[in-house]
């Protein structure tokens, strides 16, 4: 087993999910509108959630013989996510925190696929939990946007050989106007 394998991927996922947890933080305290008290009690619910969810992932590092990144500027450099932005109306901050919640289920699944390539069930099992977490969560979060297709994302697919399917793409956003 690659312990430093597994812990390059596990810091990754640390990183996200801090940034996602400082996110919905961000959002439960700045959101405003006619939505104000439903959307500022599920940012908190959402940001509680992540915050039990960055210690165990820390502390599985930490079993792993690594070292947990734990300052904001490990994060910023590792993390895959933009930061909150509290500007934002309360609709584009539910579509901002879709979007995380959809990036950080791709990363802990490529995590996941790791730690099962490296025989390491018990980061295979925090990842499985971290996945079922976002899951419940985009579902939420869709179902507030009032998506048709709102329902749990499909649970990826073991392939053939017993290992997981290919993590799901993040959606991207749309692209900016250069110039
Ligand atoms: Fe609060």
């Amino acid at each position: 087993m690659d312990a430093k394998r597994i812990a390059e991927c596990l810091c990754g996922v640390l990183a996200d999910t801090y940034v996602l947890q400082l996110k919905s933080q961000n959002y439960h305290w700045n959101v405003v509108g006619m939505n104000f008290h439903s959307l500022h009690a599920m940012f908190e619910e959402q940001y509680a959630e992540l915050a039990l969810a960055i210690d165990g992932i820390a502390e599985q590092l930490r079993n792993l013989g690594g070292l947990a990144p734990a300052t904001m500027a490990e994060y910023l450099a590792l993390t895959r996510l933009s930061e909150g932005d509290s500007s934002l109306g309360a609709t584009q901050m539910v579509g901002d925190l879709l979007e995380s919640h959809e990036a950080v289920l791709a990363r802990v699944h490529e995590c996941a696929h790791v730690a099962d390539e490296e025989d390491d069930e018990s980061t295979e099992d925090l990842m499985t939990q971290r996945m079922n977490a976002h899951r419940k969560t985009i579902w939420m979060l869709r179902a507030t946007l009032g998506h048709g297709e709102a329902g749990l994302p499909p649970a990826p697919k073991p392939a053939k050989d017993g290992k997981p399917a290919k993590a799901p793409k993040a959606k991207k956003k749309s692209p900016k106007a250069v110039g």
